[in-house]
Parts: structure tokens; C-alpha cells; sequence
């Protein structure tokens, strides 16, 4: 095999087809199910989005009644997963909970060795219904704060900060929440979907893709761009220097500026302008214009000096900054929204399958003998 056949990172390779979204760089678009992800955002709850992913429809009036009677009775952490979680460092990354509560709540689970269409279903939707608590409550136990339990009368996005905080979020922080969970929900073969669903092809079963998923997204150059964001934020501030200062010295000692750049977008992420929307809303809501100006500073010396313009981390991670999350909570916050998209490729997957198994060219020692 020549050089040139190898596409490293498989940049630019189509393995497979999907009908979940179509990421179009050309216009800056998403789609899920054909559905503009703005109009969505813009529109719709994270349930009902969450349901259009695994279903191919948007929910009528008594299916989504259904699935919020589904999650609110599956919300409360499980004494097992709790356990498990206690056991864990207080010193080891959020994410590093979440990778394990999944395992767990996977070896629970009645169904573990089922991977019917119907079973794989169930457990998205329970392990959907699951995240929350468990990011919640690893974020308290962390501050030395007791588990709050759930409130069956409010909507998955208020209760996630209900669980968070032990006090109900005002409604437009509820709106910017829900926002992020729905933009955050999909986005065709990225590395975390494609583990999910190398994992699946391999006739695994939902939990194990998502737990590996889960690791995937952890790393900085996916998921955890959105925490290194507000790393850099708070390094900017620190030295008290101007983002464009900050940013000629770091491009200059050769740094990755997280948040900013993506695989398939060349010409800006089209999630971004949405969440940035959220973003200046919460800026106005918590009275932050400093962050904005910090925001709007980095972007622009961004642009000016590599032209390169920033993906959805970049204001998700001041989002949820400003909402009272830790830093090193903000990626579990994207596995819990991400927990849609994984499973309806898992589903995807397991419905027309083929074990993924690429090809490599050797290039070690040639042939030799003992
Ligand atoms: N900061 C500085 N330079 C960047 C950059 C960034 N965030 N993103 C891309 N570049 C530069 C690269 O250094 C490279 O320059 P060169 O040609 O002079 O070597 C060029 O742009 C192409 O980048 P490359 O890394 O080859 O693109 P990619 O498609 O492999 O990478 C990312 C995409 C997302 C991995 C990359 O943009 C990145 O590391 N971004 C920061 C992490 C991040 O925000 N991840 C979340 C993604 S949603």
C-alpha cells in the first residue's frame, strides 16, 4: 500500500451512511433528521430532540408523555452506581465517574446481553435519565455537599441543575441549559461516535459503547476542549495581559487554542452562533460583561492571526461557567447530552452491521529469523 493511500485520522474518509444528522461545512449546517439544529434549539425541549434522534420522528403529543413519565421514574441515582462513585478519588477526573457509573449501571442492568432494537432503546433511555444524577452528584460530593434528590415535577434540563445546585435555576437559565444539551447532542462520525459504534460492530453491547465513548471524549482535541477553554480564559486573566498578547506568546511557543478549529467546519462551527446566543444571555443574567469582552477579544485575535474561528466548546465553556459548574464538570455535561447521538448509532449500527476493521501498512523490520 503507497503512502498516499493512508489517510491519517482518516481525514476525510466516509466509512459508512447515517440518516441521524448530516454535517454540510460547505453551508455551515447540521441537521438531525433533517431538522436544522437551530430550529430545534430554538423550538424544541432536549426530550423531544433526544427521541427525534433515536426515532427518525419528532415525538406526538402521548409519546412524549410517555418517555417524560419514562425518565422522571428513572432519574434517581442508583445506591450501586452511588457506591461505585464513592470509591473513586476525589483527585480523579470527572469524566473518569462518568466511564465508570456507565460500566456499572451496565452490569446492572436486567437486559445486559440484550442488544434487540428494543432493549438497546430501554437502556439509552435509562442511561439518559441516568447521567444527571450521576454528574450531579459527583460535582457535590466534590465540595463535600450531600446528593439532592430529583424533582419529578420538573423537566429534564431543570432538574439537571436542580440536582447540581439544590436550588431551582431561573427560567432562562433553564432555556440556555437546554439549548447546550440539544447542540451538544449530535454531530455524525466524530471520534466518540465512531467509537461507540466500532465497539457496537463488533456485536458489544450499548453500555460498553458508550463507556468506551465516554473515553474518547475526554481528551482535549474532542470533548474536553470546553474545560481547556475556560483554563485559558482564567490563564488570560491571571497574567492580566490582552487576549491578542496572550495569544501572539502561546501561537508563538506553538499551542493548540482549544476551542477554536474543527475537523470538518473550515469555515466556522455551525453550532456556534446559537450557543453564543445562550452564552450572551447568561452574561446578562449573571451581569458578566467582562466575559464576554474576553470572549469576543480571544475570537477576534484568533481570526485575525490564524484565521481559524471557534467550534461549540468555545461558548459552552463559558456557559456553563457562569451557570455555577466546575470546570472539570463541563465534559460530563457534554457525555450527558452526547448519551443521544452515541446510542441512536449504536442502534443505527446494530441494524445494518459490519465489523469495523480497518487495514494498517507495516512499516517495522523487515522479515528475520531467531
Ligand atoms: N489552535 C492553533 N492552531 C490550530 C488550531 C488551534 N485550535 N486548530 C488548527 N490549527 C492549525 C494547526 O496547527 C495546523 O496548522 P499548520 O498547518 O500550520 O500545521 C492547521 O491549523 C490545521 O490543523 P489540524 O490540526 O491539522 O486540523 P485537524 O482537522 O486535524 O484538527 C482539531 C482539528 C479540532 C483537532 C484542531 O483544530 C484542534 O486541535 N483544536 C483545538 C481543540 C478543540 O477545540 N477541539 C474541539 C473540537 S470540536
Amino acid at each position: 500500500m503507497s503512502e498516499q493511500e493512508i489517510r491519517k485520522g482518516l481525514a476525510g474518509v466516509v466509512v459508512d451512511y447515517t440518516a441521524i444528522s448530516k454535517v454540510n461545512p460547505e453551508s455551515n449546517s447540521l441537521l438531525y433528521r433533517g431538522y436544522p439544529v437551530q430550529e430545534l434549539a430554538a423550538q424544541k425541549s432536549f426530550e423531544e430532540v433526544a427521541l427525534l434522534l433515536w426515532k427518525g420522528e419528532l415525538p406526538s403529543e402521548a409519546e412524549l408523555t410517555e418517555f417524560e413519565a419514562t425518565e422522571r421514574a428513572n432519574r434517581a441515582p442508583d445506591s450501586r452506581v452511588k457506591a461505585a462513585i464513592d470509591l473513586l478519588p476525589l483527585t480523579c477526573h470527572p469524566m473518569d465517574v462518568c466511564r465508570t457509573a456507565t460500566s456499572v449501571i451496565g452490569a446492572n442492568h436486567p437486559l445486559a446481553e440484550d442488544s434487540s432494537p428494543e432493549a438497546n432503546l430501554r437502556k439509552a433511555q435509562e442511561l439518559f435519565a441516568a447521567m444527571p444524577a450521576v454528574v450531579a452528584y459527583d460535582q457535590r460530593r466534590r465540595t463535600g455537599l450531600p446528593a439532592v434528590p430529583p424533582r419529578e415535577d420538573l423537566g429534564y434540563s431543570a432538574n439537571f441543575l436542580w440536582m447540581t445546585f439544590g436550588e431551582e435555576a431561573a427560567p432562562e437559565v433553564v432555556e440556555a441549559f437546554n439549548v447546550s444539551m440539544i447542540l451538544y447532542a449530535e454531530h455524525s462520525f466524530n471520534a466518540s461516535t465512531f467509537t461507540a459504534r466500532v465497539v457496537t460492530s463488533t456485536l458489544s453491547d450499548l453500555h460498553s459503547a458508550v463507556t468506551a465513548a465516554i473515553g474518547a471524549l475526554k481528551g482535549p482535541l474532542h470533548g474536553g476542549a470546553n474545560e481547556a477553554v475556560m483554563h485559558t480564559f482564567e490563564e488570560i486573566q491571571s497574567t492580566g495581559v490582552d487576549p491578542a498578547a496572550w495569544l501572539q506568546d502561546a501561537l508563538a511557543q506553538k499551542k493548540k487554542i482549544m476551542g477554536f478549529g474543527h475537523r470538518v467546519y473550515k469555515n466556522g462551527d455551525s453550532r456556534v452562533p446559537t450557543m453564543r446566543g445562550a452564552l450572551e444571555k447568561m452574561v446578562e443574567h449573571y451581569q458578566r460583561p467582562d466575559l464576554l469582552e474576553l470572549y469576543t477579544g480571544l475570537e477576534e485575535a484568533m481570526g485575525t492571526a490564524k484565521n481559524i474561528k471557534p467550534n461549540l466548546d468555545y461558548p459552552a465553556g463559558p456557559t456553563y461557567h457562569l451557570m455555577g459548574f466546575a470546570t472539570p464538570t463541563f465534559t460530563p455535561l457534554f457525555v450527558a447530552a452526547r448519551i443521544t447521538g452515541w446510542s441512536a448509532h449504536v442502534m443505527e449500527q446494530a441494524a445494518s452491521n459490519s465489523l469495523i476493521r480497518p487495514l494498517s501498512a507495516y512499516n517495522g523490520v523487515a522479515e528475520r529469523h531467531l
